[in-house]
């Protein structure tokens, strides 16, 4: 059997960042076995999973459906060149255009989020012949290919940056650290107004997007005003510019919607989707307004991008997802988990921030309210208390702050093991503040 001591990152050498948080983790457990919000380890130990493992089983792990669905194409033909349909690649393309938000009616698909950003951004640069830039937002994560991770945060150590296009990354609000004397909302109209001088004045040409997630997840969970959504769409607008949203961990339901693009009342002109759609199949891709100009072939091939087992498994958990009306779980699920976890808040003084919408759901921990200052030790004692007691929270191991814990599991979760989740996560909170091992 692997030994996951193997596996084991070396603790950091001092004065090293850590840009993947992971020095202080305990061992990675290895999985066996996964069935709706469970997971098993090798120990024979049963998790609640609040991480919907890479917050990708909307629909819970292993749903029957999902699995004949695979098992019925792998029997009949499990790969097929780009330059080919296959049945399940028609009918996923039909559904999603289907559900897709206003025209965004052309489809195109690969198999990571990444590289569906990637295709995002071509698709941007082919229609916007003369562009130079494209803007992402700070604290964003697009993925770590090497065009999507220097999308994302900054890396002071990162070692692909001589081989990494380069991207303008404009200021963002924050609704809990707005800038100084700022209410969220001016915070919010001062960023656009940023964005609008960097547009105007600050880079080298045009701009061929703007690119974002409506939720920023990795990058700390950050939700923006209602204000900044409409007044970028508004922005983009007025210079002839794209706007792409990254809904790879938005879509499929997580918000209550089916896209974030329905719960803000905002459509982009192309927005990507992943990790919920593949119902565990790796699958991602691309949504696209009809009056964009599509890739020439060969522009966009990739050897697996049209891989039909996943397509099949895709079409299924779309199907499953509408039947079983998780977008309306979701939303019941969420506004249950934000009023415990506010309730909760009152009572336990590392909880800072309560954040959501649906079952987006996270909690800020801080060790002071007023500095708010990150509290991430004990972030990281929730998580390894929390594996202790049958509970696999998230939390924040990349950027943004660290102090992140994360409850976002399958849509379809039982509200039973979602309040179990929540009474361990309130004595855990305790026993910690209470100093008790
Ligand atoms: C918003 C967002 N975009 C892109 C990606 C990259 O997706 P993948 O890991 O499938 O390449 C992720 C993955 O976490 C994500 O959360």
């Amino acid at each position: 059997m692997l030994q996951t001591s193997a596996l084991r990152r070396p603790g950091l050498e001092p004065g090293k960042s850590d840009p993947v948080g992971t020095a202080e983790r305990p061992e990675k457990l290895t999985l066996v076995k996964a069935l709706g919000s469970y997971v098993w380890d090798d120990q024979g130990r049963r998790y609640i999973d609040c991480t919907s493992q890479a917050w990708s089983n909307n629909l819970g792990a292993n749903d029957p459906r999902v699995i004949e669905a695979a098992i019925a194409q792998i029997r009949q033909i499990t790969h097929a060149r780009p330059n080919f349909n296959s049945v399940p690649l028609l009918a996923l393309s039909a559904k999603l255009r289907e559900i897709a938000p206003g025209a965004l009616h052309q489809v195109g698909y690969c198999l990571h989020g990444s590289l569906a950003t990637e295709m995002a951004m071509k698709l941007a640069f082919k229609n916007r012949p003369e562009a130079k830039n494209l803007i992402v937002l700070q604290d964003g994560y697009h993925g770590r290919s090497l065009a999507t991770l220097a999308a994302s945060w900054p890396h002071p150590d990162n070692p692909f940056l001589p081989i990494q296009p380069r991207f303008a990354r404009a200021p963002r609000p924050d609704t809990y650290r707005p800038r100084k004397g700022l209410t969220p909302e001016q915070d919010a109209a001062l960023c656009l107004d940023l964005i609008d001088d960097m547009i105007g004045k600050g880079l080298d040409g045009p701009v061929a997007a703007v690119m974002m997630e409506p939720i920023q997840g990795n990058g700390g969970h950050n939700e923006f005003p209602r204000s900044f959504y409409t007044g970028l769409r508004d922005l983009c607008d007025r210079h002839g510019i794209l706007l792409i949203w990254d809904e790879i961990q938005s879509g499929f339901g997580r918000l209550g919607t089916m896209w974030a693009s329905d719960y803000y009342g905002v459509v982009p002109d192309i927005l990507t989707f992943g990790k919920g759609v593949g119902g565990g199949f790796p699958l991602a891709g691309i949504l696209a307004d009809e009056r964009l100009t599509w890739f020439d072939e060969g522009e966009d091939a990739l050897t697996f991008g049209h891989f039909p087992v996943s397509l099949a498994a895709a079409l299924a958990t779309v199907n499953a997802i509408q039947s079983d009306k998780l977008c309306d779980r979701a939303r019941e699920h969420g506004d249950y988990a934000t009023l415990r976890l506010r309730e909760m808040q009152a009572r336990r003084r590392l909880i800072g921030d309560v954040r959501c919408p649906g079952l987006m759901v996270a909690i800020e921990l801080v060790t002071d309210r007023t500095t708010k200052e990150p509290a991430r030790r004990e972030a990281q004692e929730v998580y390894r208390r929390g594996l202790a007691k049958g509970v696999l929270f998230g939390e924040s191991r990349y950027a943004g702050l660290g102090n992140l814990i994360k409850i976002k599991p399958p849509l379809d979760i039982a509200r039973e093991d979602l309040a179990k989740a929540l009474d361990v996560l309130d004595e855990v909170l305790g026993d910690i503040e209470g100093g008790r091992p």
